[in-house]
């Protein structure tokens, strides 16, 4: 024992001179925390704090943050990043005054990139997604979300998901995987919309659960998409199959699929543009997180906006989410889609940054990211900003400088940097 000597704190980094948007409610806005400290051990965090108290550290590597800002990992918790070709000339219809409902019903929409994604190999899935996935991880993304959806048969399906499972082994980053097979209806089963649930239920779900392919299933309840009581189908099954429940509703008019959802216990309700504000207690009571995707409103030119008053009033947690995909958020942009939040619903920014970090994180199921505070997992960026309201205000202003994802520092370009080289250049 070192009688007599002060003990220090073994950490493998310590990161000083900082300023915290810590997300924790410590009362302060951001739960900011101006002269901070923030030390890691392993993937974990070990302390975020005050300078002023915190224990000496033994760090294996010391970084001065220079006054940064320090946020938690970016979360993107509704993507479907994973397709086959693209839909320009679908946005040139809709500019030309078509709308998403009718391309969709003419067998376009969603089932033109099914055709797209069921003739594109695993390889071609891989390398597109991959590089969108890029895009998101060099704003400071740490963890995802990605759905299937536009496979809509077993192989199809199983296809997605095993590209996503690829993502999760090749990216220095979380990816969460959610099976959409009730996204649209396929063309075999044109007329048949219940068979087709029931080949969901009986054939995907057990399949999908039992090989691990994802963690939650999601569907679209819409005119042009899956009724209420099909959706409330896929609930039952995939609760028997221990999958968590996301659902895509009130998009583009009141099915009131979101009260649905919420009391099956699903982990969000998404969109809700046509959500009515008397539904909202409901999402309260059952804990649902309301993910808000203002770039799907965006690309729509929708103008019934989600009762973001009400579901502030009710203490309803809101996520933001990017929603990219092909037809209606063509939008690699987490940042952005922060910035729309405020501008197009009205979100504060602290609320467009609690909502792409902690409730994020807390849409995905994941109680141990989104927030940085000692025992949580280390995924931290560092920010050249004065004040964190600038993520949300300046559109491609902003990168982060520094960025930790479970405890490994990488570049924005999702390259990990060797410690060794790392010491070198800090230390000069
Ligand atoms: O979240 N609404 C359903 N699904 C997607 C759109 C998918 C598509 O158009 O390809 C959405 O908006
Ligand atoms: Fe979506």
């Amino acid at each position: 024992l070192n009688r007599g000597i002060t003990m220090s704190v073994a950490c493998d980094w310590l990161i000083t001179d900082i300023r915290i948007a810590s997300l924790t409610d410590n009362g302060a806005p951001y739960g900011q925390i101006l002269d901070g400290v923030i030390a890691i051990r392993g993937d974990a965090l070990l302390y975020v704090g005050e300078a002023a108290g915190a224990p000496i550290f033994a760090a294996r590597q010391v970084l001065n943050g220079g006054q940064r800002w320090a946020t938690p990992g970016l979360v993107d918790c509704h993507t479907h990043l994973i397709f086959g070709g693209n839909r320009a000339a679908e946005f040139e219809q809709r500019l030309q005054g078509i709308d998403y409902q009718q391309i969709a019903r003419q067998g376009g929409g969603i089932n033109s990139t099914v055709n797209a994604t069921r003739a594109a190999s695993e390889t071609e899935l891989l390398s597109s997604a991959m590089a969108r996935a890029q895009r998101l991880l060099a704003e400071g993304v740490t963890t995802f979300e990605v759905k299937s959806g536009y496979g809509l048969d077993v192989a199809n399906e199983v296809k997605m998901l095993r590209v996503g499972e690829q993502l999760a082994h090749q990216l220095p980053a979380t990816v969460c995987r959610t099976f959409l097979g009730a996204h649209a209806l396929p063309a075999e089963f044109k007329d048949s919309a219940d068979a087709y649930i029931d080949h969901v239920c009986a054939e995907m779900i057990p399949l999908i659960a039992e090989q691990g392919l994802a963690t939650a299933v999601d569907v679209f309840c819409e005119s042009i998409g899956f009724t209420p009581a099909q959706c409330e189908r896929v609930f039952v099954q995939a609760k028997a199959h221990g999958l968590a429940i996301k659902a895509h509703v009130e998009q583009l008019s009141d099915l009131k699929g979101a009260v649905l959802a919420a009391k099956y216990g699903a982990l969000s309700v998404d969109h809700l543009e046509y959500l009515a504000p008397e539904d909202v207690p409901v999402l309260k009571e059952h804990g649902a997180i309301a993910v808000i995707l203002p770039a799907a409103y965006y690309f729509l030119h929708e103008t019934c906006k989600p009762p973001i008053d009400a579901l502030r009033a009710q203490g309803v947690k809101m996520a933001v989410a990017t929603d990219l995909n092909p037809g209606t958020a063509p939008m690699a942009s987490i940042l952005l889609a922060m910035n729309q939040a405020c501008v197009l619903f009205g979100l504060t920014p602290e609320e467009s940054l609690r909502g792409a970090t902690h409730h994020g994180a807390l849409a995905l199921g994941l109680k141990k990211k989104g927030v940085l505070a000692a025992g949580m997992d280390a995924d931290l960026l560092l920010w050249d900003v004065s004040h964190p309201a600038e993520l949300a205000y300046a559109i491609n202003f902003h990168q982060p400088r520094y960025i930790w994802q479970a405890g490994i520092q990488r570049l924005a370009s999702g390259a990990i940097i060797e410690p060794a080289a790392l010491s070198q250049k800090e230390s000069v």
